[in-house]
């Protein structure tokens, strides 16, 4: 019986963090553990110049390293398939004949491309490539007739239209391009240390790949119930950072037994990051020995990737051959 295919990407931006690992990373690897589906995880490094054009230096080191955050957090090769967009040219050529038939209209109404440039003024997106961001997303996706997208809500836009895009390949032509779903899985809503959106542009997130002292330090410096100024003050952990930590790290009881000790002043916020600071420095152990072996072997890293675009490589080019016959082309 074959299994259904799923795919997903990440730009490689810098090393990953808590937020990535409790969003769409994990449910990346519970998919994998699943069984139930043929999975296909890639490296966007070509939508990574769409926004760095001008500073193209980090992309493949960025490249190696969140591969290796992948692998350290349970993605497992001899399960799924990990490739570099860029190695599969097939990636370029399909974008090329999406932007065809893809309305321009559909592109400058996306949300996502509205919000980015107003948020990022200090890079000139006003680009052809950063608009036709989404056609190259939907390149990737129908590439592989991917049955199922996991991302983050974040993503919707872009997996709605690929699937308008899909449709209308399929209505212009023939119908060769299943449409494919967007998998979400709800996950805790987790901030930064300093109460934002955890996130790389506000220097804000606990990495995958923090420990020791640095770890400690970051757990220290989070920001908690905001009304809750002496230990003497009762707190409400559910507003409180820290908390939502303590959920995915600690066990249980413990959780219980802080909710309510918080509740009614009994625990002081130093103690209660100190518990956190362990109970996550714990849960990391295995995930931080799987990254030092892999720093110290990195070219098994090569070998995985180079297996991985093999892998792609074959399927991507039975669909270009099918879609060139497909287009008349
Ligand atoms: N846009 C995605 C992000 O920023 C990355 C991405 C590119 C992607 N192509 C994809 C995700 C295809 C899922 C499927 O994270
Ligand atoms: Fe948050 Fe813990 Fe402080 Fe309560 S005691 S406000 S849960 S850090």
């Amino acid at each position: 019986m074959t299994r259904k295919r799923i795919l997903s990407g990440m730009r490689p931006t810098g090393k990953l963090h808590l937020g990535h690992l409790h969003g769409a990373l994990g449910n990346w690897v519970e998919l994998q553990e699943s069984g139930k589906y043929d999975c296909f995880y890639f490296v966007a490094d070509w939508h990574a110049i769409t926004s760095e054009y001008s500073s193209t230096e980090c992309i493949k080191d960025n490249t190696i390293s969140m591969v290796i955050d992948w692998l350290s957090v349970g993605l497992d090769p001899q399960k799924s398939t990990i490739f570099v967009q860029s190695a599969i040219k097939e990636h370029a050529e399909l974008f090329l004949l999406l932007s065809m038939i893809t309305p321009l209209a559909w592109l400058t109404r996306n949300p996502t491309y509205k919000e980015m440039q107003a948020e990022l003024t200090s890079k000139d997106l006003s680009t052809f490539g950063f608009l036709g961001y989404p056609v190259l997303q939907a390149a990737d996706i129908i590439m592989y007739k991917a049955y199922g997208v996991p991302v983050g809500v974040d993503q919707l836009p872009h997996v709605e239209l690929t699937r308008e895009i899909a449709r209308r390949f399929n209505f212009l032509y023939k119908e060769i391009f299943p449409i494919p779903e967007p998998l979400l899985t709800s996950v805790p809503k987790l901030l930064g240390v300093d109460g934002r959106k955890m996130s790389k542009s506000y220097d804000n997130s606990i990495c995958i790949s923090d420990r020791g002292k640095e770890l400690q330090q970051k757990v220290a410096s989070m920001f908690t119930d905001p009304q809750r100024m002496r230990k003497s003050d009762p707190g409400n952990p559910e507003i409180c950072n820290v908390f939502t930590l303590h959920g995915l790290y600690s066990p249980s009881e413990k959780v219980k037994q802080i909710d309510g000790d918080c509740r009614k002043a009994g625990i002081g916020c130093t103690d209660c990051k100190k518990m956190l600071a362990r109970n996550v420095a714990e849960a990391m152990v295995p995930v931080h020995e799987r990254m030092d072996y892999y720093a110290n072997h990195l070219a098994e890293i090569d070998v995985i990737i180079e297996e991985g675009n093999a892998k792609a490589t074959k399927i991507a080019r039975q669909t270009m051959d099918e879609v060139r016959a497909t287009v008349k082309i």
